[in-house]
């Protein structure tokens, strides 16, 4: 990194902490009601150079050694309440509210300018490290305010309009037959289910959505995947990319001041696949000027319904699809499965729902709802406030990362009854039910995110995931065998192996 690259983070690192100072005070001085300010939220203080760490030992430690950010949530809402602050040695202060009405009242008043900050790495990959490459066009990932209501405003028809969504059964359908044959062969070898199943299923949602994106199979089903084959490649950087940000931008690291080993990583592993997509992206931009673009609608890809609004868009957003619809997707399908396999009476009464004539198959996405409720594959929902607010009895700055513990409050009985067990009757019950889930306030549990800033890819990921569950459940009964999936909580969530379930063919 040059040195003047890093001189001028440390002074806009600086510029920021004294404008922050300006706020604090005049918020202080200015107001007229008892408000507190930011630096009296309970939390987790920060030291200079090891962060929140110091909580974290054993014995001394406010809360303690533990490994899991579900747990650690939990924690600090029983020992400091309902507004909860947590500094991160190179992020901005967090600021956790612990009640839905809090954080609703925050996103609501972010949405005329929703700030998400994405990887922080990865923007500055964008917008610094590889700026003649980028050229301004950032994605939705990590482009904020102009930049990216203009980007968001050219992608959201291809991508969120259900009809069009919709003409991709066929294609999506046909990639689900060939995993469901795949599983039929590899269910015999029991071991390479065991340690292999969540990789299987990521070839899967790879497959799917570049067919869907850019109008072409991988090949990632094919028998004896070749080690080196890109889409390998593609699927190892997506994973590679949450966890060393993880290690970046959540633990104590010094990525900002000095390009330690584990910042050249992640920069190698952003050009590999950037490269790799790019690759794919021209290959399907060739194809596509070599037919024309005369075609039916069902037979566009989304970067050819993008290429005819605008060419840097289309790239970018075909190389975020190749991102963001991977692993998510893949998450979501093994919980659903998971919990399905768990609840033998609610997977039967699933099949008599898809074996019957009823074409709404309002229980199949309950069943998808249900397992998004206990386990969201992002555990959390954020805004980087872009104004004041005061909730909760405090004033939170311009600034400061207000999260909104989705999957924590999801699991507890004061928000839903039975809050731990897998009960999908609750998103169709009627309102004279206990269970229904609209006695929540409606922002406990929000798996694709928020108003006009949430996932750009669930109409797509709704799609794929109810087109396999559907066909697996028709042709496989699932069962699981022995101790409870492990979830490991980085940026996203994780199942970790062993993966033991069982198939077993119904035809
Ligand atoms: C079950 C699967 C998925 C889940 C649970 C999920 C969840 C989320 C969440 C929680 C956000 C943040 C929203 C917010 O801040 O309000 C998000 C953003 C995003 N997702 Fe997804 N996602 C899924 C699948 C996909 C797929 C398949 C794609 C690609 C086609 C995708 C692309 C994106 C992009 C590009 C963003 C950034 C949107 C923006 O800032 O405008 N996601 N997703």
């Amino acid at each position: 990194m040059a040195r003047e690259q890093i001189k001028l983070r440390f002074f806009r690192s600086w510029k920021c902490s004294i404008t922050n100072t300006f706020r604090i005070c005049y918020a202080r001085y200015s107001t007229a009601d008892t408000k507190k300010i930011l630096s009296e939220i309970p939390g987790l203080t920060s030291l200079p150079i090891i962060g929140p760490l110091h909580h974290f030992l054993p014995i001394i430690g406010t809360i303690g050694p533990t490994g899991n950010f579900h747990q650690m949530v939990g924690l600090m809402h029983k020992k400091f309440g309902p507004v909860v602050k947590f500094e991160v040695f190179s992020r901005s202060t967090m600021v956790m509210l612990f009640e839905p009405e809090h954080f609703d009242k925050v996103f609501r008043a972010e949405e005329t300018n929703p700030s998400r900050p994405g990887f922080e790495t990865l923007d500055y990959y964008r917008s610094e490290l590889r700026k003649n490459k980028f050229n301004g066009v950032y994605g939705l990932t990590t482009a904020q305010g102009a930049k990216w209501r203009d980007f968001r405003t050219k992608v959201n028809p291809a991508l969120l309009m259900p009809k069009l969504i919709k003409l991709y059964t066929p294609l999506i359908s046909e990639v689900v037959q060939d995993m469901v044959k795949r599983i039929d062969k590899l269910k015999a070898d029991s071991d390479y289910i065991h340690s292999h199943f969540n990789e299987e299923i990521t070839k899967f949602s790879l497959e799917a959505v570049a067919l869907v994106g850019l109008g072409s199979r991988l090949g990632c089903l094919e028998d004896n995947l070749p080690n080196d084959h890109p889409s390998r490649q593609l699927m190892q950087s997506s994973k590679d990319i949450l966890n060393l940000a993880f290690k970046l931008e959540f633990l104590p690291h010094p990525w900002k001041y000095i390009p330690t080993l584990t910042f050249k990583k992640i920069i190698k592993v952003f050009d590999l696949q950037w490269s790799i997509s790019e690759k794919y992206i021209e290959e399907a931009k060739k194809r596509i000027n070599e037919r024309g673009y005369n075609v039916p609608e069902e037979e566009k890809s989304i970067i050819e319904r993008l290429l005819a609004v605008d060419q840097t868009v289309a790239i970018m957003m075909a190389n975020e699809m190749l991102l963001a619809g991977i692993d998510t997707v893949a998450f979501s399908i093994i919980s659903i499965l998971y919990h399905l396999a768990k609840n033998p009476e609610k997977q039967q009464k699933l099949r008599e729902e898809l074996n019957s004539t009823e074409s709404k198959r309002s229980y199949l996405k309950a069943c998808i709802k249900e397992a998004l409720r206990i386990w969201a594959v992002i555990p959390g929902n954020l805004r980087r406030t872009t104004k004041e607010h005061h909730v909760g009895g405090y004033i939170i700055p311009v600034g400061v990362d207000v999260v909104a513990p989705n999957q924590y409050l999801s699991n507890l009985d004061k928000h839903y009854v039975r809050a731990k067990e897998f009960i999908p009757e609750r998103w169709i019950v009627d309102k004279t039910d206990p269970l229904y889930y609209g006695n929540t306030h409606p922002m406990v549990t929000s798996p694709f995110g928020f108003g006009i800033r949430s996932c750009i890819g669930r109409r797509l990921a709704e799609l794929e995931i109810e087109l396999f569950i559907a066909q697996f459940i028709q042709h496989f009964e699932v069962s699981w065998d022995g101790p409870p999936i492990k979830v490991v909580t980085t940026v996203s969530n994780n199942f970790s192996k062993p993966f033991n379930f069982r198939f077993k063919s119904l035809s």
